[in-house]
């Protein structure tokens, strides 16, 4: 199943997820020179089949994905751009950071850059955690998208 993702109404709307945000975690695009760091942890850490959409989402200039970081320890991680153009996700949180307010402000991260560069909606592509993109995004089933945009995809 998909979902959309209205970006043109959201700044009010969406829930930040602040009352549990952390100071210490830290939200940005990575650099250049963590590229192999980054995919070998998704990989090791997150989940291989992502892999693919994390290179693309790597390999777009500016960069579309953000790291969530407690000093050098990457938490999480969000891009867009990466299946398809106006996709959001994939998203994955470390199990032991979850439930923090991480994956939301991951998720917001991207909104907002979507937002920024010129995007009104965003499509979250075969959602395995639709509540979640329901709380934190306002986001609405795609009526018959499934398989949708993924059908026949080689795997
Ligand atoms: C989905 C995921 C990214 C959420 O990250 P997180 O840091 O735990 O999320 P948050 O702490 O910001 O949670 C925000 C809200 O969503 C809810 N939520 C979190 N994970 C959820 C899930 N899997 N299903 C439904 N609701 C979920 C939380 O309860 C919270 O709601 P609340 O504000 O009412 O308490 C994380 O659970 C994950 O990595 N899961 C495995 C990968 C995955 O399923 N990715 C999504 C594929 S579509």
């Amino acid at each position: 199943m998909d979902m959309l993702i209205k970006l043109y109404e959201s700044a009010g709307n969406w829930a930040t997820g602040d009352d549990r945000s952390h100071p210490e975690i830290v939200l940005r695009k990575p650099r250049g020179s963590e590229h192999t760091l980054l995919e070998r942890w998704v990989e090791d850490c997150i989940a291989p089949i992502w892999l693919s959409e994390v290179r693309a989402a790597l390999t777009n200039r500016p960069v579309t994905l953000f790291i969530a970081l407690r000093d050098t320890d990457i938490l999480g991680f969000a891009c867009y751009d990466a299946t398809a153009r106006g996709f959001i996700g994939p998203i994955g949180v470390v199990e032991s950071a979850r439930n923090q307010g991480i994956g939301s402000a991951l998720l917001l991260a991207c909104l907002q850059d979507m937002r920024s560069a010129g995007y009104g909606y965003a499509i979250a592509g075969h959602v395995g955690a639709p509540d979640f993109f329901r709380r934190v995004a306002g986001a609405i089933e795609i009526p018959d998208s499934t398989p949708g945009f993924y059908a026949g995809m080689l795997r």
